[in-house]
């Protein structure tokens, strides 16, 4: 046994992060309308391969707790341009021995994809979370049936680890899940790379 003489990290730390099409801040009860138009909307279900139901009340308690934990960050992706809610991002599944999480997002429907929001978005968390938190790697899942999901990671620097065959049931079809990860090491010489988008 050894005595570590590590500094625990944590993600405590509830910022505000302001990017050119959006800032992200804690979410808040207020945001549950919000949240609602998210998890009401079918192709974010399917995208996300959400099953689950659920009722306002759990996502009002939901949305209000998020910053009582040090262990996830919760935030919501506003607008800028209309001071809107248009979706979340989180870091959640910590892991503070080995420096990782788990990273997921989701817009509020298909009147806010493709504008550019998720990338930024992501950007601006990774930001946070490799240069002010510390963190060695963030890593997720994406289903074989959402290409731009996927094209947006790879494009942020997220590298393919492997796939899990047939991990999603939809609709009784199967679906393939994705683990892709960027390392701290890979967001440092993606931030520095003179063609990089947005
Ligand atoms: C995935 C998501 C966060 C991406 O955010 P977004 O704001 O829609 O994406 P952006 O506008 O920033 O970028 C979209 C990119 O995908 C590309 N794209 C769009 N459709 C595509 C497709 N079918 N195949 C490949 N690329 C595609 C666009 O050309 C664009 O690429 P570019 O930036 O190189 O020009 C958002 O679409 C979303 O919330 N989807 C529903 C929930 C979800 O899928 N969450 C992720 C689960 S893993």
């Amino acid at each position: 046994m050894s005595i570590s003489t590590h500094i625990k990290i944590s993600l405590a730390e509830k910022p505000t992060l302001t990017g050119e099409l959006v800032l992200l801040r804690p979410v808040e009860a207020a945001d549950v309308p919000g949240l609602v138009e998210l998890v009401s909307d079918p192709e974010v279900g399917r995208l996300t391969g959400s099953h689950a139901s659920f009722n306002i009340e759990a996502l009002e308690q939901w949305y209000a707790t998020r910053a009582d934990h040090d262990d996830r960050l919760d935030l919501a992706i506003v607008e800028r341009a209309t001071g809107g809610y248009v979706g979340e991002v989180v870091l959640n599944e910590f892991d503070v021995d080995n420096l990782s999480c788990s990273l997921r997002i989701a817009l509020v429907g298909t009147r806010a994809f493709g504008r550019g929001f998720g990338s930024e978005a992501i950007r601006l968390i990774l930001g946070h979370a490799f240069e002010t938190v510390g963190l060695h790697r963030v890593s997720l899942e994406v289903y074989d049936f959402n290409p731009r999901a996927r094209h947006v990671y790879e494009k942020i620097g997220f590298v393919h680890e492997g796939t899990r065959r047939q991990a999603l049931r939809w609709e009784d079809a199967w679906v393939d899940a994705h683990d892709m990860a960027i390392l701290a090491h890979e967001w440092a010489k993606h931030q520095g790379h003179p063609d990089r988008c947005g």
